[in-house]
């Protein structure tokens, strides 16, 4: 195989010894307990301490003061007892109300059975928790009757109704139809099962439903409602992660506290068939609330895109996505905002800034200076003048999708933006960018896409075009994106977080000073870029204890 030169993070979380495999599990809370544990920010991930494929899976544990600079500790779980001793998999913290914090965790058997259980702090007055105890009446949940044993796990965390009971979901799927199953305790330690006629909800057709979110969201800027606020005007997202095809899917929707069912707001675009986080690679995510800040925030990884024998050879997989807070988009109304948290800011090194640069049709322009692997770049292009296009010309890409032809397309309005990870005779790039195309009925449409295909000489690498449409809104002159660039990640946010994408590069020549940028428009109008400002990124610590 082809060496893979410089592909390691610099600033993305991901455990000292690089054998992060699979995904983040992470603290979550109750309405009533403080989710920030003693000042630090845990988070735990499912690792693989033999090597860089997925197997013997142990809930790794890393501590940290900012969710940027990561303490990595020892294994919080392995897998030891009958209940677990195929794998300490996926699942999430409650805070208890007394404070403590409680791990919900699906364990799998000899015989592939997957339970729930529960471990504790050994000592609650390490803020760092480093060590965990099994509860001795595990496992607590089992797989009900009409459910498969292969097909029951990540409980999520538990949230108290409004009769003072509290909740818990656990993933399933009956048939092709994805479910949320429900449970009922007052103690957060015996549950009671409320049947197959008592779903949080289902969906027909989507699959086995992994890593099951359900909560609150308020509008940007305002406290993010706790865990079991509801009521008429609470908008809930439920999220779901397809075993099938490894996306995290969500929809917004209602909380019916009586029947204790969410009810989404379009039921055409239902959780597994509408809405994703993101576009790319981005799966098994899990949020939680940071009392902090008071702001709900999101991790999920980003996996690879190499074949397994790479990930062998390199001995790693697998990194932490930044984390993101999420929010109700009140100005669309049908969608979540996700931002990176401020925090990551910190890392912020020297910075350059152009201004009004014109990109006539089939140009690509270097952005001079933007030099390295490490960057953060905010972009805003002027919306183009869509009024010159002519009746008849309207609906000619009226078909588009990201994958046809990628960067290379050519249409009216795009492909534009940035070839990123680039070197000099663009022998190796990586394309985000926009695309503008009328639709019958339904209008200008805009996508955001991510282009691999250019990504990396070396053989093998998965490079299928990720993107999807943005909402923007009238009144909106504008198309923005922010981009992380961390050598072999880069993560956009696009339109203020409306949407997402995530993708993996593996640059043989076109990594660190060897790495630059350019803006392309491969349209046939001309575009106006407003603005770019690109930061230098520092590494992060990763420490491992
Ligand atoms: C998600 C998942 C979970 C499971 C865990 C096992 O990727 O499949 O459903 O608990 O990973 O590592």
């Amino acid at each position: 195989p082809i060496p893979y030169p410089k592909t390691l993070t610099a600033y993305h979380c991901r455990p000292a010894k690089n054998w992060i495999s699979g995904e983040c599990i992470f603290f979550g809370n109750l309405a009533t307990g403080p989710m920030y544990y003693k000042g630090y920010y845990h988070i735990f991930y499912q690792y693989n301490p033999g090597k860089a494929v997925w197997g013997n899976i142990t809930w790794g544990h890393g501590v940290s003061k900012d969710m940027v600079q990561w303490t990595f500790l020892h294994p919080a779980l392995a897998p030891k007892e009958w209940y677990d001793i195929k794998g300490a998999w996926s699942g999430s913290v409650t805070i208890r109300p007394d404070g403590l914090p409680l791990i919900y965790y699906t364990g799998s058997s000899a015989a592939d059975e997957q339970m729930a259980s529960i471990a504790e702090p050994k000592d609650p007055s390490d803020p760092m928790l480093r060590e965990w105890v099994k509860y001795t009446h595990n496992p607590i949940l089992r797989p009900p009757p009409a459910i498969l044993i292969r097909d029951f796990r990540d409980p999520t965390t538990a949230w108290m109704g409004a009769d003072g009971v509290y909740r818990l979901s656990v993933g399933s799927k009956i048939g092709r139809a994805g479910v949320a199953l429900m449970y009922k305790s007052k103690d957060l330690y015996n549950w009671e099962y409320q049947g197959e006629e008592k779903l949080l909800h289902a969906v027909a057709g989507t699959g086995m439903w992994e890593c099951v979110d359900f909560y609150p969201v308020g509008p940007l800027g305002e406290p993010t409602p706790p865990l079991g606020t509801h009521g008429p005007g609470v908008h809930h997202v439920l999220k779901v992660s397809l075993d099938d095809e490894r996306h995290d899917w969500y929809a917004l929707g209602f909380y019916d506290t009586e029947k204790d069912i969410f009810i989404p707001d379009n039921p055409i675009i239902d959780v597994g068939i509408g809405l994703r986080y993101n576009y790319g690679k981005f799966y098994a995510s899990k949020s939680f609330i940071d009392p902090v800040k008071q702001r709900r925030i999101i991790w999920g990884f980003v996996n690879e895109s190499d074949p397994e024998v790479y990930d062998l050879a390199k001995g790693w997989n697998t990194v932490m996505g930044i984390p993101r807070t999420v929010w109700y988009d009140n100005d669309t109304g049908i969608n979540v905002i996700q931002l990176p948290i401020d925090e990551i800011d910190q890392l912020r090194g020297s910075k350059l800034t152009k201004k009004a640069v014109h990109l006539p049709p089939g140009s690509v322009v270097p952005v001079e200076g933007a030099i390295g692997d490490q960057l953060d770049i905010e972009v805003v292009f002027e919306y183009p003048n869509v009024s010159i296009v002519g009746e008849s010309e309207k609906n000619l890409d009226e078909h588009f999708e990201c994958g046809q032809g990628g960067a290379q397309a050519r249409g009216t309005f795009g492909p534009f933006g940035l070839l990123l990870l680039a070197d000099k005779n663009l022998t190796e790039l990586s394309a985000v960018f926009f695309y503008i195309s009328h639709v019958k009925n339904a209008g200008w449409t805009t996508r955001f896409c991510a282009d691999p295909t250019r990504g990396s000489l070396a053989k093998g690498i998965d490079t299928t075009i990720y993107g999807s449409f943005v909402n923007v809104l009238e009144s909106e002159d504008f198309l923005s994106a922010r981009i992380f660039v961390d050598k072999s990640v880069i993560e956009t946010f696009v339109q203020g977080g409306r949407m997402t994408v995530n993708m993996r590069a593996y640059p043989t020549i076109a990594y660190e000073s060897n790495a630059n940028v350019f803006f392309f428009n491969n349209g046939t109008s001309p575009i106006k870029v407003r603005s770019i400002d690109v930061w230098q990124m520092q590494a992060a610590t990763m420490l491992n204890l």
